[in-house]
């Protein structure tokens, strides 16, 4: 049987949705798939994978940039193939705790791209995430690393058991 193959794209500013998209690149690459993981603003040719997952960090309430021009730049071809969504993150343990609706924009591209399904991590925010925001938001105890390994690799792995079923033999 052909091993399918995964782009995982994602936007970041500081690094933090990086790892998250790492992550499910790795559960997915167990669960046996091909998987590249790269920026998104990279990427410009969505036709040679049979799926697609695209994340992005969330900064006042809004995808990066390089996260929604990759959705639009590349619509056509992800309405027709099989789409993922996912944001980072609140950097605190709400997105443990229950589903946090997409922003606005990602919304906006769910619908577009007729995504299968959305889902906000938590993200991070440490000492070492440059800027002077976020230098400001870790000393007055805003920080931390709210990324969930098992919580994003078990959506990665629920991904993979759905392209798996769907497969044809
Ligand atoms: C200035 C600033 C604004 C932020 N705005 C939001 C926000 O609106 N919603 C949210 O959930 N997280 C917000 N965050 C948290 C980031 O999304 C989180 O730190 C994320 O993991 C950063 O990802 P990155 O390192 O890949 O850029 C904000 C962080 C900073 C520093």
């Amino acid at each position: 049987m052909k091993r399918q193959k995964i782009l995982v794209a994602y936007g970041s500013k500081h690094g933090a949705t990086v790892g998250i998209a790492e992550e499910i690149g790795r559960a997915l690459a167990e669960d046996g798939f091909d998987t590249d993981v790269v920026p998104a603003a990279d990427v410009q040719d969505v036709t040679q994978f049979d799926a697609v997952i695209l994340g992005s960090a969330l900064y006042a309430g809004h995808w990066q940039r390089s996260a929604l021009s990759c959705a639009d730049r590349n619509a056509e071809a992800l309405a027709h193939r099989p789409v993922w969504l996912f944001s980072s993150g609140p950097v605190d343990s709400s997105a443990e705790q229950h589903e946090i609706a997409p922003v606005p924009g990602a919304a906006e591209a769910m619908e577009g791209l007729h995504a299968r399904g959305h889902v906000t991590f938590g993200g991070s925010l440490t000492s070492e995430t440059s800027g002077w925001i976020a230098r400001t938001l870790v000393k007055h105890g805003k920080g931390g690393d709210f990324r969930n390994p098992e919580q994003i690799r078990s959506w990665a792995h629920e991904i993979g058991n759905e392209l798996r079923s769907q497969q044809p033999a």
